[in-house]
Order: C-alpha cells, then structure tokens, then sequence
C-alpha cells in the first residue's frame, strides 16, 4: 500500500464488493489492484471507463481477468509470476504426504478420542519411495515441485503439450501415458478453456487404484463431483485439494470423505510470498501508470 499511496492517489475499495459495488468503485480509476477474486470483465473494464490503463492482479493465475477484452480497449493487465514459486511448490509437498500417510484422517481420529493404541496395520498409507510423480504442467511451479522429489526418492514424469522431450533431465510424456502411470499425480497449468475438467471420471479411471490427485493449481481444472464419486468408490487412493471449483463452496460429497485433504486456496499463503505479492503488484500499477514497463506483463 505505501509503495501505491507514495506515487498515486489510492481509492481503497472494501472487500469483498459485489458486482455493482465493483463496477461503482472502479468508476474512473487509471488503474485497478484486484485479488483472484474479483471478475474483471468486459462490463467491469467499461464501467470503469476510457481512463483505466493497468489491471494488476495479485496472483499468478489471471483467469479471472478477461484478458483479450482488456486488451481491446487497450488496457495493459499484469499478474504476480514467479515469488509464488516457493510457496505454492511446498504446499503441494505438504498435501502430497498428508495424503499419502493421511495425516488429516490420523488428526480427526485421535482428536475426537477414537485411538485405542498401537497397531501393526494401523492407518498405513503410502511410501513416496521409488513412487512415480506426474507432475501436469512445467512451468515453473510443477518445476520446483519436481525439483523437490529426489529428497523423497521419487521419479518423476511430466506432461506438457508445449515441452520438448525433456524438464530439468526428467521424460516428457503423453498425458495418458502419465495419469496412467503416476503414483501421485499433480496438476499445475492455468485455466484455460482446454484445462476445465481435464481431470475428468474418464481421467480418473485411468489412474492405478491406488493413486493420488493434488490439485493446487485451479479448481476447475478437476470435475469435483466426478472426482467425488471417484475417491468413494475407491476408483484412487485419494486427494488432496487446495482449490476448488466454486470457491468458497466446496462439493459436499467431498466433505465427508476420509481420503480427501482439504484446504482453503492457501499454496501462497506465506507472509514472505504474501508481501512480495502486493509488492509486485503496486509496482507493477505504480510503473505502468507513471509513464513506465510494466514489470510483469501478462
Ligand atoms: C495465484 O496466484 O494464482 C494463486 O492461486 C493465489 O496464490
């Protein structure tokens, strides 16, 4: 805020505002600071009238921007790449063995006093070890994702259409190949038109039985209620979501299952990622809007 207040005149709008709200407040602005969860389409652009320049997201992900309509009224629009790396790469290592040694399941058990002591096979799960990670999409965060699978043992595979035959040394294969063979499987690709569902029933049932989903990229990227349907019917092991495909609601079948982790859109929820996200942000609106580059164009 201090970086935005030192070189502009700052409206700071109270969140969260509804449609109406949104458009009222952006009414006449140069430039909009926005969160992943405010619509900026083409009806809120022309609210905000021919004066606005920048739309600077804080998130890496801008699916909630329409970017081509931006860009038709000329509109420059920016997002958080790269500082959301770390963060979002340790959270899914966090679901990853939550899920697999069921660490939530383990917490509400002993929690609501339903441990009755030690046992041989008591809440086993499964060892990363020798296990193949697929990681969907190599950008930079399923990069740093993998980077952090050797300290667990494990191989990993990636898909990306856009790849070459190889990621940092590990294969590039074909995306059935990959949910086929996976142990763990994790997704990291934008929402696009062709990623919405790509985690389908079709999907989920070429995954081994005793697989596991991880989802920190976008919710709409997995078929909730098909991935629901799934995990009761033990069609995968389980899954570990920290976003979801109407935030804040959360499918309700998914609620009660024992095998899913769930939590609330927090893979960059660090304080360090947090403030070099508003950091980022402010400077890219201060740039733009003081005759400059934006820093991180989208
Ligand atoms: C992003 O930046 O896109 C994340 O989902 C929020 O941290």
């Amino acid at each position: 805020m201090s970086t935005l207040k030192a070189a502009l005149d700052v409206r700071l709008a109270p969140a969260p505002l509804d449609v109406p709200g949104l458009h009222g407040a952006a009414k006449g602005c140069d430039g909009i600071v926005c969160l992943l969860t405010e619509k900026i389409d083409a009806a809120l652009l022309d609210a905000a009238g021919p004066s606005l320049r920048v739309v600077s997201n804080v998130a890496v992900g801008y699916d909630n921007i329409d970017v081509a309509a931006a860009k038709a009224r000329g509109v420059i629009v920016t997002n958080t790449p790269d500082v959301l790396t770390n963060a979002t790469a340790e959270l899914t290592w966090a679901l990853i063995l939550a899920v697999t040694r069921r660490i939530g399941e383990g917490e509400r058990l002993l929690r609501g006093g339903r441990w009755k002591g030690w046992a041989l096979d008591f809440m086993t799960g499964m060892e990363l070890t020798n296990k193949r990670l697929g990681v969907v999409g190599g950008g930079r965060i399923g990069r740093a994702v993998a980077a952090r699978a050797a300290v667990f043992g494990m191989t990993v595979a990636f898909a990306d259409v856009t790849a070459g035959a190889q990621i940092d040394g590990h294969p590039v294969v074909p995306f059935d190949e990959l949910v086929a063979t996976a142990d763990v499987l994790t997704l990291h690709v934008p929402l696009t038109p062709d990623t919405r569902h790509l985690i389908n029933r079709a999907v989920l049932e070429r995954m081994k039985p005793s697989a596991y989903l991880v989802n920190t990229a976008r919710g709409p990227v997995v078929d909730e209620a098909a991935l629901a349907s799934a995990l009761q019917s033990g069609v995968i092991a389980g899954a570990a979501l920290d976003v979801f495909e109407r935030e804040p609601a959360v499918h309700p079948d998914l609620l009660g299952l024992e095998n899913a982790v769930l939590v609330p859109h927090i893979g960059s929820a660090t304080h360090e990622t947090r403030a070099a996200m508003a950091d980022l942000a402010a400077r890219n609106a201060v740039a733009v809007l003081t005759g400059g580059k934006p820093i991180t164009p989208v």
